[in-house]
């Protein structure tokens, strides 16, 4: 009877904890969260899905767009409101700082220590530009962007140049030529397609063009300057590639994202493309129209500048608000361990964060414009790291938007962000 009554008892207080989710701490499951093209996102599960089955640690991926606005977005919402989840995720380099700076992360030092390797085999400007808060190591560089001109080999070939541009004005003395030609049997064809909507991406294409004619953005004692001779030319340039030129086409201040970009030319209607390295496997798989016809050299510069690319990247981290730190460590080991950002880099061609992944011979092999890129990110233009960066942003990006639009004159448009920019950092510069 006794027996009866305790186990009856039992069953009770296992229904209610049941109900009332105490005494389980844990959730059962680890949550990842990671964004990309569709066709990246189904590669990333079987990655996790073969962490699960080597770790016995089920994992959850929380498919993110690639827009980073919307991924930033979401995760502030997590964190804002301390939820367990997602455990482990990635950050775009351009808002680690800020997530660092509002103590979301949770400091990697006991995996590095744990690695035996340490920071060691990752790029050591990023992570200590990037990923270094207070002397602690808050994120690890999972794959490093840099800017980058696709263009088709096939059509060059066809109208005589023998390479591609490497100023700005060329670029548009050969799209002047291929784009009337080519709109006789596709009416869609454009010169140059690029990142103009008004988001983040449109600050790393400022940037690029800005840096190409030795302008940009300088952040230094508490005073910025983006309202430059140098800048306006840039602006006036990115206006004139849709207005008068008209190589662009309006959607670019529309809607041009970067998957709007790559499918634009990876439908066979662009002759050059601005996008980063992701796009290069995604235009060279079987679906793709441009298969075999595309080539990637450095972004162009104009008559006297040199070849800019902005400096991008995701970094991967742990929330400070898991509640299975131990099992998000073992995530974060796996994901950046050599083998598995080796193989990041040939289904994706990601590059990775991990310097000693470049020196694979069958990643050079598979990736001969891996040398190119090298260039590339050693000269790649950083956007300012402070934790305020978004609102600078922010800021930048509706005006330089205005521009393309021709709402405002470029000059108007930087002399304006100028003004409000300052604003937002000497607001910032007193809180710190
Ligand atoms: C890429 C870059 C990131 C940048 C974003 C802009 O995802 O890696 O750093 O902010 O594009 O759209």
């Amino acid at each position: 009877m006794l027996k009866e009554a305790l186990i009856n008892v039992c069953i009770v207080l296992v229904v209610l904890l049941g109900l009332t989710g105490c005494g389980k701490r844990e959730t059962e499951t680890l949550t990842l969260a990671v964004g990309g093209a569709p066709a990246e996102l189904d590669f990333w599960e079987e990655l996790i899905a073969a962490f699960s089955v080597q770790e016995g640690i089920t994992v959850n991926m929380v498919r993110h767009p690639t827009d980073t606005d919307q991924r930033r977005q979401s995760l502030v919402t997590s964190m804002k409101s301390r939820e367990t989840d997602p455990d482990v995720f990635l950050m775009d380099v351009a808002w680690v700082g800020q997530f660092a700076a509002s103590n979301w992360l949770e400091p990697l030092d006991s995996l590095l220590a744990a690695s035996q390797e340490g920071i060691e085999p990752f790029f050591e400007r990023v992570v200590k530009e990037a990923d270094t808060y207070e002397g602690r190591i808050v994120a690890l560089p999972m794959y490093i962007d840099g800017g980058m001109l696709y263009y088709r080999t096939d059509l060059l070939e066809k109208y005589g140049f023998d390479q591609p541009p490497e100023t700005w004005e060329q670029l548009v003395s050969y799209a002047k030529t291929v784009v009337p030609e080519e709109r006789k049997g596709n009416r869609s064809f454009s010169g140059f397609v690029w990142q103009g909507a008004q988001y983040e991406g449109l600050m790393c294409t400022f940037l690029e063009f800005a840096a190409s004619n030795q302008g940009g953005i300088v952040l230094e004692d508490g005073r910025i300057s983006v309202d430059t001779p140098a800048n306006v030319t840039a602006a006036r340039f990115m206006h004139d590639l849709i207005h008068k030129h008209k190589i662009s086409p309006p959607s670019t201040y529309t809607e041009m994202k970067e998957e709007e970009v790559r499918i634009f030319f990876q439908r066979g209607n662009a002759l050059f493309e601005r996008n980063w390295p992701y796009a290069w496997r995604l235009h060279q798989a079987e679906n793709s129209e441009v298969k075999g016809k595309v080539g990637i050299a450095p972004l162009p510069h104009f008559e006297g500048g040199e070849s800019a690319s902005a400096l991008g990247g995701w970094h991967i981290g742990i929330s400070r608000f898991s509640n299975r730190k131990k099992d998000a460590r073992r995530l974060v080991g796996y994901l950046t361990s050599k083998a598995v950002q080796k193989k990041v880099v040939l289904e994706l061609g990601w590059n990775p964060g991990r310097k000693d992944v470049y020196r694979d011979p069958e990643v050079l092999e598979r990736f001969p414009h891996f040398t190119k890129l090298e260039k590339v990110f050693t000269n790649a233009v950083a956007r300012p790291n402070v934790p305020y960066y978004s609102y600078l942003s922010q800021t930048l990006q509706s005006h330089l938007n205005a521009a393309l639009a021709g709402r405002e004159s470029p000059q108007e448009a930087l002399a304006k962000s100028e003004k409000e920019m300052q604003a937002t950092v000497n607001r910032y510069s007193k809180v710190n």
